[in-house]
C-alpha cells in the first residue's frame, strides 16, 4: 500500500449501503441468463428467430444492459460508497438518502429499459432515460463532491474523478439513446453517438474506476509491491486524454485511419495497464490458489484477445464476417474483462467489509472479536472455486453463442447457474453480518 496514502476505516458507511448493491448485482445477470435461455429455447424449439447476426438487435442492447447497468455498475456503485470513505477520508454527503435513491432508480430504471426495448414502448423509453439519468447523475455529483472534498489526494481519488466525470457524459449520451429509440421521427437517429457512449462508458466509467480502485486493493488484498508512484498519477490522466481525442475524433471521422490510431492509442493505455497489473500479481508474496487473481489473469488474457481482434476488425479483414467479431469482441470485452475483474474484485471486498463491520459490532470486546468467523471462511474457498469455473464455462459458452447461435440455451443456463451462486454467495455473509449485528444489539441494550 502506498505509504502516502494511507487508507482510512473511521469513515465506514452502514454496511447495507454496499451489501444492497452486491446482493442486487447477480440477480440482473440471473435475468440477462434467464433471456438468453428464453431466446436460445426459441431458437431450437420455436419459430424462425434469428439471433446474433447484427450489434444493432434488441436482444443485443437489451442483455447488453442487464448486465452493464444492472450488474457492473450496481456494483461500481456499491464499491464506490465504500472506497471514497476508506480512501477519501470522507462519506459521500446526503446521507442515506442518495444511496436509497441511487438504488432505487438504477433498479427500476433498468426494469423500463428492459421492458421498453422488448416492447418498443415509447413513453417507457422516456422513463427510463429520466430515471436512469437522474439516478446515475445523483451518484456523480456527490462522488465528485466527495472526492473534491477528500482529506488527502491520491491517484486513486484522481481516477476516480475521471471516472465521474466520464459516467456525466456517458450518461447525457446514453439518455438521448433512449430517446432516440423512443421518439426518432422528433430527436433523429445518429449512431455515431452509440459509439461515443461506448467509448465513454466502456473506457470511461468502467475503465477508469477498475484502474483507481486497483492502485488500492491489489497491493493491499494481494500482498503485491505497490504500482509505480508516476505510473499511478499518468496512466488514469493520459488515459482520460486519449479517451477525449478518441471519441472526438471517432464521431467526426468515423472509420479514417486518424480515429484507428487514436482508438488504437486507448487501448494501448488499457494493455500497458493490463501488463502492469499482471506483472503485479506475480510478484505477490503468497503465491497460494487465489480465484481473485485467477479471475484477473482471465481478465487481462480476454484484453489481450480483445485487443487483437479489435486490430482485425479496424483494417476491415473479417469482411462479411464483421458483425460476429464485433459481438464476439463484445462479450470478450464485458463479460471476458469487466466481469472477471469485478466477480474477482467481489470475492475480497465481501469477506474484508463483511469482516469490519462485525468487528465494530463487538465494540472492543476481544472475546467477541475471537468469535468471529476468520475472514477465509466468510466466503467458503469452494464456493469461489465453483464460481470461477462457471465464469469461465459462462465465457465460454458465451463466445461461442455468437457463432453458433443454438448454443444460447446452454450459454443462458450457465450465466443463471453462476450468478445464483453469487446471489447465495453474497446473502450467506449478509445474513451473517446480520446476525452478528442482531447478537451485538442484545449484548449492548440492557
Ligand atoms: C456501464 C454502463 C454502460 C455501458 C458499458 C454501456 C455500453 C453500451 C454499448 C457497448 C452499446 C452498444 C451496443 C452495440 O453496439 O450493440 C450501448 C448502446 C446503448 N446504450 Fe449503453 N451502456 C451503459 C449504460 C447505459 C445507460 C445508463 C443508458 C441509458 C441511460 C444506455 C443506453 C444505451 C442505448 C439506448 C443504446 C442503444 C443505442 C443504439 O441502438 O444505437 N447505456 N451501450
Amino acid at each position: 500500500m502506498n505509504r502516502d496514502t494511507p487508507l482510512n476505516f473511521d469513515f465506514v458507511p452502514y454496511w447495507t449501503i454496499p451489501f444492497r448493491f452486491f446482493l442486487t448485482a447477480p440477480l440482473f445477470a440471473l435475468i440477462a441468463g434467464m433471456a438468453l435461455s428464453v431466446l436460445g429455447g426459441m431458437l431450437l424449439f420455436g419459430s424462425d428467430t434469428a439471433l446474433w447476426q447484427s450489434r444493432w438487435f434488441k436482444e443485443v442492447i437489451l442483455t447488453l444492459h442487464l448486465v452493464t447497468i444492472g450488474t457492473v455498475t450496481m456494483v461500481m456503485v456499491g464499491a464506490l460508497f465504500q472506497v471514497t470513505s476508506v480512501v477519501g477520508g470522507c462519506l459521500l454527503p446526503g446521507g442515506k438518502v442518495v444511496p436509497a435513491s441511487v438504488y432505487g432508480c438504477l433498479t427500476l430504471g433498468v426494469m423500463l429499459f428492459s421492458i421498453a426495448m422488448l416492447n418498443d414502448i415509447a413513453w417507457l423509453f422516456a422513463a427510463a432515460a429520466c430515471l436512469l439519468v437522474l439516478g446515475l447523475m445523483i451518484l456523480a455529483v456527490c462522488g465528485l463532491l466527495a472526492v473534491s472534498r477528500a482529506h488527502r489526494s491520491s491517484p486513486t481519488l484522481m481516477a476516480m474523478r475521471l471516472s465521474l466525470i466520464s459516467l456525466l457524459v456517458m450518461i447525457a449520451v446514453g439518455g438521448g439513446l433512449l430517446l432516440m429509440h423512443g421518439y426518432p421521427e422528433i430527436v433523429g437517429f445518429d449512431r455515431r453517438w452509440t459509439d461515443f457512449h461506448l467509448l465513454w462508458g466502456l473506457a470511461g466509467w468502467v475503465g477508469l474506476l477498475i484502474m483507481g480502485v486497483s492502485f488500492q486493493v491489489i497491493p493491499m488484498f494481494h500482498v503485491t509491491p505497490s504500482f509505480n508512484l508516476n505510473f499511478q498519477r499518468w496512466t488514469p490522466v493520459v488515459t482520460f486524454l486519449t479517451l477525449v481525442a478518441a471519441s472526438v475524433i471517432d464521431f467526426f471521422y468515423a472509420g479514417g485511419a486518424v480515429s484507428s490510431a487514436a482508438k488504437g492509442l486507448l487501448l494501448a493505455c488499457f494493455g500497458v495497464y493490463g501488463i502492469q497489473v499482471w506483472r503485479l500479481l506475480n510478484k505477490r508474496k503468497r503465491k497460494i490458489e487465489d480465484v481473485t487473481v485467477m479471475l484477473w489473469k482471465t481478465a487481462i488474457s480476454s484484453l489481450m484477445g480483445f485487443m487483437v481482434i479489435q486490430v482485425v476488425l479496424e483494417c476491415g479483414w473479417f469482411g462479411i464476417v464483421n458483425e460476429k467479431a464485433w459481438l464476439l469482441n463484445g462479450v470478450l470485452l464485458v463479460f471476458g474483462v469487466i466481469v472477471s475483474v469485478l466477480g474477482g474484485m467481489l470475492q475480497k471486498i465481501i469477506p474484508f467489509l463483511s469482516y469490519l463491520h462485525m468487528q465494530r459490532f463487538c465494540a472492543g470486546n476481544f472475546e467477541a472479536i475471537k468469535s468471529l468467523p476468520h475472514m477465509r471462511a466468510i466466503l467458503q474457498i469452494k464456493h469461489s472455486r465453483y464460481f470461477y469455473r462457471l465464469h469461465l464455462s459462462s465465457l465460454l459458452f458465451l463466445m461461442l453463442m455468437i457463432l453458433v447461435p443454438e448454443v444460447t440455451l446452454v450459454a443462458g443456463l450457465s450465466l443463471c447457474l453462476e450468478f445464483s451462486l453469487l446471489f447465495y454467495m453474497t446473502a450467506r455473509v449478509a445474513v451473517m453480518v446480520w446476525k452478528a449485528e442482531r447478537n451485538s444489539l442484545v449484548v449492548n441494550v440492557p
